[in-house]
């Protein structure tokens, strides 16, 4: 059992500064596989270090790559079509992305395999990635009437298939796709709505072209198969969603400036950035180029007098599906009620984020209604007080930084699990926010 770590943040009068996000988490997991996927050697640059990420690159060796670390970065040798059936279960820890993306990988892998992963992975649904890949030829089964993980694959032939995905799930495309590649024919894989396009944009690094076209609202993407992948050489970018944090933190706090330094700006990740400029947050974008077929670049957010509230677009939410709990920071700054709508899946992450939003908002004195599929968020004062991380990295990194901005400290029960994305997060917070971190307490 790891042991239970509180984080606890008081207020300081001014704060900001410039920052380093860890590599992309989204964009190191898709690296990590199609290296395995590849003939030949990788080489990722700038990893994401956290133990999501970390569970995928052991599942890639149980499997059969063959990995080396450097100071920043890591060398994996791919497998091709010859990987191994792996010896024992495949943790994915607390990481839904492992575990759907590499379902995707052990439905064309010969053998049997075991995906499982913590209590809060456990509760997660796997039954959209079932239906697919069974449909492909795999066979799988999973708890609760094939709803939720452990999740047992036998992999083998796979055959194309024409698919439409019920949610805009990128985890599911994606995992149709690694299936795609080894599957003899033509896959097409749609999404109802914009969802974010790593993996397709990952692709041509590894010598594989997806055919990608823009279908009213939604996405479809398909891959000729078998396809052959040779090892690449990629920079991870700044993961925009790690970086998000102290964004939205700047926004709410008049006259706090903040720049993230080399972040992904992959339009279908940057949503917060669009809902801040809204609200009235200054935002600047500088542009560096490109890495992994993502556009990069540095972010400032400049805190205004005030912030306007605003209702986020149903359509915009897929681009800042995992920054709502960042988005708190700025709504709970307002002057008036922000909503988001449409946010059904927000209840299956890493915790129920509405609930727990809801009431972690309400522990700190801030008014919040939850609905059904989204959360409405009444600007004021926040107190001090003590919140609950549910296991969740994104809670408890939201709440740490309320703590820059309430009135008194805040303390996140357990912030061990900021570990899972976002390792150097405390020192990040140290560097930009001198002093407002306080000595460990025991839970
Ligand atoms: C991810 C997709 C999103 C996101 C998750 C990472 C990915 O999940 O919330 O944190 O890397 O593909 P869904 O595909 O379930 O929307």
């Amino acid at each position: 059992m790891p042991r239970v770590r509180p984080l606890t943040v008081r207020p300081v009068p001014s704060w900001g500064g410039v920052f380093e996000p860890p590599g992309d988490k989204s964009i190191t997991h898709r690296a990590y596989l199609l290296g395995l996927l590849a003939h030949g050697e990788s080489r990722i640059e700038r990893p994401n270090p956290g133990a999501d990420c970390e569970a995928t690159l052991a599942a890639a060796g149980m499997l059969g790559a063959r990995f080396a670390r450097e100071a920043d970065a890591v060398r994996l040798s791919g497998r091709g079509d010859d990987r191994v059936e792996p010896a024992g279960v495949l943790d994915c820890g607390n990481s839904g992305t492992a575990l759907r993306l590499l379902a995707g990988v052990l439905a064309g892998t010969p053998g049997l395999a075991v995906l499982d992963g913590d209590d809060s992975l456990r509760r997660r649904p796997v039954g959209r990635i079932v239906t697919p890949l069974r449909q492909m030829g795999a066979w799988l089964a999973a708890r609760d009437a094939d709803r939720r993980p452990p999740l047992v694959v036998r992999g083998g032939p796979l055959t194309g298939i024409t698919y439409t995905v019920p949610v805009a799930s990128a985890q599911v495309q994606s995992c149709v796709l690694l299936a795609a590649l080894g599957a003899n024919g033509r896959t097409e894989v749609a999404l109802p709505g914009a969802a974010r396009d790593h993996t397709q944009r990952m692709l041509p690094a590894y010598g594989v072209t997806p055919e990608v076209t823009v279908d009213g609202g939604g996405i479809r993407v398909a891959i000729e198969g078998p396809a052959a992948l040779r090892g690449a050489s990629l920079r991870v970018p700044g993961d925009f969603s790690a970086a998000a944090f102290f964004l939205a933190a700047a926004a709410a706090m008049p006259g706090a400036r903040v720049t993230a330094r080399g972040v992904g700006l992959n339009p279908t990740r940057t949503g917060l950035l669009e809902v801040l400029e809204a609200m009235g947050a200054k935002v600047e974008r500088a542009a560096l180029g490109e890495a992994a077929g993502e556009p990069v670049g540095d972010v400032t957010v400049e805190g205004p007098a005030a912030l306007s509230p605003f209702d986020v677009p149903v359509e915009w939410l897929p681009r800042l599906i995992d920054e709502v709990p960042a988005w708190t920071l700025a709504a709970s700054a307002a002057r008036g009620t922000s909503r988001v709508t449409g946010a059904r899946e927000l209840r299956l992450k890493e915790s129920d984020r509405i609930a727990v939003l809801a009431a972690n908002l309400a522990a700190l004195g801030v008014s919040a209604a939850e609905g059904a599929d989204g959360l409405a968020v009444t600007g004021g004062p926040a107190g001090a007080g003590r919140v609950h991380s549910a296991g969740d990295h994104r809670i408890a990194m939201t709440f740490a930084l309320f703590g820059l901005r309430a009135s008194g400290p805040v303390i996140v029960d357990d912030a061990a699990t900021i570990d899972t994305s976002y390792p150097g997060f405390t020192g990040d917070l140290d560097a930009l926010a001198p002093g407002a971190r306080m000595e460990e307490t025991s839970a």
